[in-house]
Formats: structure tokens, C-alpha cells, sequence
């Protein structure tokens, strides 16, 4: 639906143009202004810039957007809050679920898959998680997304997948996050034949190498943060992947207040891809910070500035963009129509 200046906006037929393409922006401010604390041993310092760079160009985005996914409730974190509006104000009107710094372990040890990401999708479509902190996931690509049940054992789950993709077992890797709570887990995936990689921390960039043909991942298994689950939801949907949760309560705190809030089926409920996440107006974009095999992190070795590398995936046109950025390091040419100078300082140092 066109609104009289022409801009797209919100209708029955969904939304006409790629956010995805403006949302791109904001990760790549995110990354460009976390990058300068890689390895530094500081990655709350990194994850401040990186909030401060996404929250400015965020506003420069033409959506009515409100963050679903941000940093914390309204009292605990100063931007990106949930509830926060951002954006222009103008149509349409979406929900956002942004981290920007994903693995912020991960960039401040200089390890790689820290990026910084956001997906979005029309108002009211994103679940939220409310007092759930964790979560079980279990995501895999297109061609066996009609096959997971995360209700049943992991062998089960493999074989389908086996099944799906026809490669035996053996063949098949799991992306697991290295914690003591998936011993148990790594041990039977182990036992089935399956290969494990494990990875410190950064379970959004193992979904998406779940869901991304041809990475070398072929499922996500294990329990992570539910925030993340929901961000996670966003890529796999617009890479037409298959993704079930299930609240995993982990601390005590957590478990008590979800006991209070609902009953045990509730609590124990699957969580479908479609409950996360409804309808296919999902955008999702990412930019790594640090590099790793799948994406080239935020390099300052070329003559021109400092370059990035994005994904950009729209679900209902399953377009899925590799974008490399160049940006000039000096302040006059960094995102200079808006003046954002947190970002400029953050990248000249
Ligand atoms: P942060 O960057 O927000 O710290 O998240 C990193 C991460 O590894 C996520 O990818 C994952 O979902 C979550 O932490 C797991 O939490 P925990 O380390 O507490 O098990």
C-alpha cells in the first residue's frame, strides 16, 4: 500500500519494500562501533558503543518501530530498552528484536561469530518471552523443517534429519553451545554418530548456520537465551528453516516466576517457529564483528576504510543478500548525514 508520499507502508498485501535493505545500517553501526573494543577484554564497553551506534541510526529508519528484543527492561538499560519506540514514526509499523552485540564474550576475547543483528516483523507478531531467560531450540535448514519434534529424543530428531537432508547420521554436524548443561546432550549426539561442534557462546549465529545451505551445520541443538531465541526465530524464518522452542528455565529465580505465572503445560509447551514469529513479513540483517568461516568480521587492512561484511534475508522473497561494506574512515564521509559522531569517534579512534 502506497501512502501519499509514496512511501510504502503496512497493508493486507504486507510490506512492499525490503526494511531489510535500510535495517542493514543500523547492524553495520552497531559492528563498526563494537569492533574498535575487540579483544580488549571489555565487551560491556563494546556492547555500549554498539547499543549507542544502533539506537542513532535506528532513527533513521522510516518504520514506527518498537523494540520487543533489547537490551533489558525500561529501568535497567538507558536505549534499546523494550517498549522503546524507534524509528521515523511514519508506517509501517513493526516490531524489532536487536542485539548489538551478540557474543559479547566472544568480541571481547576476539573470538569469532560476535555480530550485530536485528530482525523485525509487523506490529504484534513477535512473542515475547516475559520472565523466560532460557530456552531448548532446535533448528534446522528448509529441507527438514517438517521433520523436527523437540519433544522427542535426539537420536529421533537426528534420523529425521538423516532422512531429510539423505546423508547418513555420520555425515550429519550439530552446533551445540559448549556449557555443562548439554553433557548429557553432546554425549547422545556423540553416541548416535552424529558430529558436534561446540562454540563457546553465540547460538543466533549457530541458527543461522543451521538454516543457511551449505555451511557445514546442519542442526542447532541445546539451550540458550530466549531473547536470543526469539532474534534467532527472525533469521530462520527468512531463510525458510525449521525452528521449535521450548521454555528451559535455568535458574532458580527464573523457575519460580514462570511457575507463578502459569501452569506447568504452559511452561512446558512447544514453541513453533510460526508462535515466535507469525507470518512472512519477517527481515532480519546481521553484521559480524569478528570474522569467522562463514562471514569476514569488521576489517580496518584496506586502503579505502573499514569494511564489513552483512547478511540481509527478507522472508517472503527469500532474497538472501551477502552485502561488504566499505566505509571511509574519515568523519566528513561515516554516516555523515546524520552526524553520527558516536559512531565516527568510535571507528577514528
Ligand atoms: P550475549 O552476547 O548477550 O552475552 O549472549 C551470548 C550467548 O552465548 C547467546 O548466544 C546464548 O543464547 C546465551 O549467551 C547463552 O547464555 P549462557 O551463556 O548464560 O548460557
Amino acid at each position: 500500500m502506497k501512502d501519499g508520499s509514496g512511501r510504502t507502508s503496512q497493508g493486507g498485501g504486507g510490506i512492499d519494500r525490503n526494511l531489510g535493505m535500510e535495517l542493514v545500517r543500523v547492524t553495520e553501526a552497531a559492528a563498526l562501533s563494537a569492533a574498535p573494543h575487540m579483544g580488549r577484554g571489555d565487551g560491556k564497553a563494546g556492547d555500549a558503543a554498539a547499543v549507542g551506534a544502533m539506537r542513532a541510526v535506528l532513527d533513521t529508519v522510516s518504520m514506527k518501530g518498537t523494540i520487543i528484543i533489547g537490551e533489558g527492561e525500561k529501568d535497567d538499560a538507558p536505549m534499546l530498552f523494550n517498549g522503546e519506540a524507534v524509528g521515523t514514526g511514519e508506517d509501517p509499523e513493526m516490531d524489532l528484536a536487536v542485539d548489538p552485540v551478540e557474543g559479547t564474550r566472544l568480541l571481547a576475547l576476539g573470538r569469532p561469530n560476535a555480530i550485530a543483528v536485528i530482525a523485525a516483523a509487523p506490529r504484534n507478531s513477535m512473542w515475547k518471552p516475559g520472565s523466560s531467560y532460557y530456552m531448548e531450540k532446535l533448528v534446522v535448514g528448509s529441507e527438514a523443517r517438517d521433520r523436527i519434534d523437540i519433544t522427542a529424543p535426539v537420536e529421533e530428531n537426528l534420523r529425521q534429519v538423516s532422512g531429510a537432508l539423505g546423508r547418513p547420521v555420520s555425515q550429519l554436524t550439530v552446533f551445540v553451545l559448549d556449557k555443562p548443561r548439554h553433557k548429557e546432550l553432546i554425549r547422545r549426539i556423540r553416541k548416535a554418530g552424529a558430529r558436534v561442534a561446540l562454540h563457546t557462546d553465540g547460538d543466533v549465529m549457530g541458527a543461522i548456520l543451521a538454516a543457511y545451505p551449505g555451511t557445514g551445520i546442519d542442526l542447532l541443538m541445546g539451550i540458550g537465551g530466549t531473547p536470543e531465541g526469539v532474534i534467532a526465530a527472525g533469521a530462520v524464518k527468512a531463510l525458510g528453516g525449521g525452528m521449535q522452542g521450548r521454555r528451559a528455565p535455568q535458574l532458580q529465580a527464573e523457575r519460580e516466576r514462570l511457575a507463578e505465572e502459569m501452569d506447568e503445560a504452559e511452561r512446558e509447551r512447544v514453541l513453533e517457529l510460526e508462535e515466535l514469529l507469525r507470518g512472512d513479513d519477517a527481515f532480519f540483517a546481521a553484521t559480524a564483528i569478528t570474522g569467522s568461516a562463514f562471514m569476514d568480521g569488521v576489517r580496518y587492512d584496506q586502503g579505502l576504510g573499514v569494511t564489513t561484511e552483512s547478511l540481509v534475508i527478507r522472508a517472503r522473497s527469500g532474497s538472501i543478500r551477502r552485502i561488504q561494506g566499505t566505509h571511509r574512515l574519515n568523519p566528513e564521509h561515516i554516516f555523515a548525514d546524520r552526524g553520527l559522531q558516536a559512531v565516527v569517534t568510535a571507528v577514528t579512534g
